[in-house]
């Protein structure tokens, strides 16, 4: 349930009209509800406030910091996959002991200002990064908390992209050697602490079972690691629950928590979430503006303003996103249509042989559950500015990430001096 819906037949975001902010703000625009945000973020608390649990929304599926600060308000944790998901966290306001740290490639700078920062625990993924986390916590004479990551081999039907929990994939350690592993960190790693368990199978599933078939190996290895005198406290069960993006039915976070519950009940653990998708998806919007339209032989192409640099997910994934008309009901013809960018790629297309009303040049069109992966995986790609991205609070809105100029797409950047000429010596 979301806060987007029309009135007399044109878009609001919550009190706002999406027309009125993309002529005021421009486009294309993503446009973020936070009553939506808030709203899904108690949901999915509280499906559950029964038992001991921490919230840890993911940063990466949308990073903005006043985003990230809206759910620090709501009293959420944080998990992270980079030093600069840690620096925005803190930015927001995050506590460092609601954190954790995930991803294979942590480097040790990177570590090292977790570290320093007292997060709450490191999700670890291989044998090497254990030792590397080992040495750098010895180096700031700190101890570093840790988890293991299991990769439980269960497929999560999804997209392959985003299925992390086969043994094909790169993610996590399998069972036998994390055994060895904990064992190996309590009797030689002085510097860490075994604190946890961790499995994330992969993102936008639609169903309980490979959550419960994960869970059910993770339970069995809790007990092992237990009875090796490794006492698990914390069982993180990761991220992924999927969101309605076309006529999906994911279960709702209640019918997923009683899963949850049910599976690992007497386990005596706090459970940890890392929902990223599922809090964000749906409470953001893109706004984009039609540029033309063109005819050819075999296909209607409506040409927006913005492209595979702003959304991402359908060039790369095939996604589908729903498109809205900002005003419908003016009875145009029903067309099957390609909705295209700028951008001098096939790929760059939000969505294909659409069914969808006709669109003219200056039509505003809303790209709909665009919160998640949205600006996140946006890009300057044909050197075209990031979008601008705006909060909607009621009546209200805030500019919460101003869109770039010109000058910011060449910040940085430096032409290198023109070289002198090395003059030759005359002969004789
Ligand atoms: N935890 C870990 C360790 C993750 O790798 C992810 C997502 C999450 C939590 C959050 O998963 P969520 O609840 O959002 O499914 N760009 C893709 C999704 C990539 C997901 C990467 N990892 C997309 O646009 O669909």
């Amino acid at each position: 349930m979301d806060y987007f819906s029309y009135r007399k037949n044109k878009l609001y975001a919550e009190g706002l009209s999406v027309e009125r902010l993309a002529d005021e703000l421009g486009t294309p625009l993503y446009i973020y509800s936070e009553r939506t945000l808030k709203r899904h973020f108690k949901v999915f608390d509280s499906a559950f406030k029964k038992v001991p649990h921490l919230v840890c929304y993911s940063i990466k599926a949308n990073s903005n910091i006043a985003v990230v600060n809206t759910f620090v308000n709501e009293g959420s944790g944080f998990d992270i996959v980079s030093g600069g998901e840690l620096y925005r966290a803190m930015k927001a306001g995050a506590h460092p002991s609601s954190i954790v740290f995930s991803g294979v490639g942590k480097t040790a700078e990177e570590m090292g200002c977790a570290i320093r920062e007292g997060i709450l625990l490191f999700n670890v993924e291989s044998g090497e990064e254990l030792r590397q986390l080992d040495a750098v916590a010895g180096r700031l004479g700190k101890k570093a908390s840790f988890a293991i990551r299991v990769n439980p081999d269960v497929d999560p039907k999804t997209h392959p992209y985003i299925s992390t929990g086969l043994k094909k994939n790169k993610f996590g350690i399998a069972r036998e050697e994390a055994i060895k592993e904990y064992v190996y960190a309590k009797n030689n790693l002085t510097n860490l602490i075994p604190l946890g368990i961790d499995t994330h199978i992969g993102s936008q599933l639609t169903q309980v079972g490979p959550f419960v078939d994960a869970l059910k190996k993770t339970k069995r290895l809790v007990r092992t690691l237990r009875k090796e005198g490794i006492d698990i406290k914390y069982l993180d069960v990761g991220g992924g629950l999927g969101i309605t993006y076309e006529g999906e039915k994911p279960p709702a976070p209640d019918k997923y928590a009683k899963a949850v519950i049910r599976e690992t009940a007497g386990l005596d653990v706090t459970l940890i979430f890392e929902p990223g998708r599922v809090l964000v998806g749906n409470a953001g919007i893109l706004v984009t503006r039609v540029l033309y339209t063109k005819k050819t032989p075999q296909k209607n192409f409506i040409i927006v303003d913005a492209g595979m640099n702003d959304l991402l997910r359908p060039g790369l994934y095939g996604s589908y996103h729903a498109i809205e008309p900002v005003q419908r009901g003016r009875g145009g013809a029903v067309i099957t249509a390609d909705v295209v960018g700028p951008i001098c790629e096939t790929g760059d297309f939000i969505a294909r042989d659409r069914e969808m009303e006709e669109a003219v040049g200056g039509d505003l069109l809303a790209v709909k559950s665009a919160g998640a992966y949205g600006y996140t995986m946006s890009s300057n790609y044909n050197s075209r500015l990031r979008a601008a991205e705006v909060m909607v609070r009621g009546r209200e809105y805030f500019v919460i990430k101003k869109r770039e100029s010109y000058a910011d797409l060449v910040r940085g950047e430096v032409i290198p001096p023109v070289k002198t000429a090395v003059k030759s010596k005359k002969r004789g």
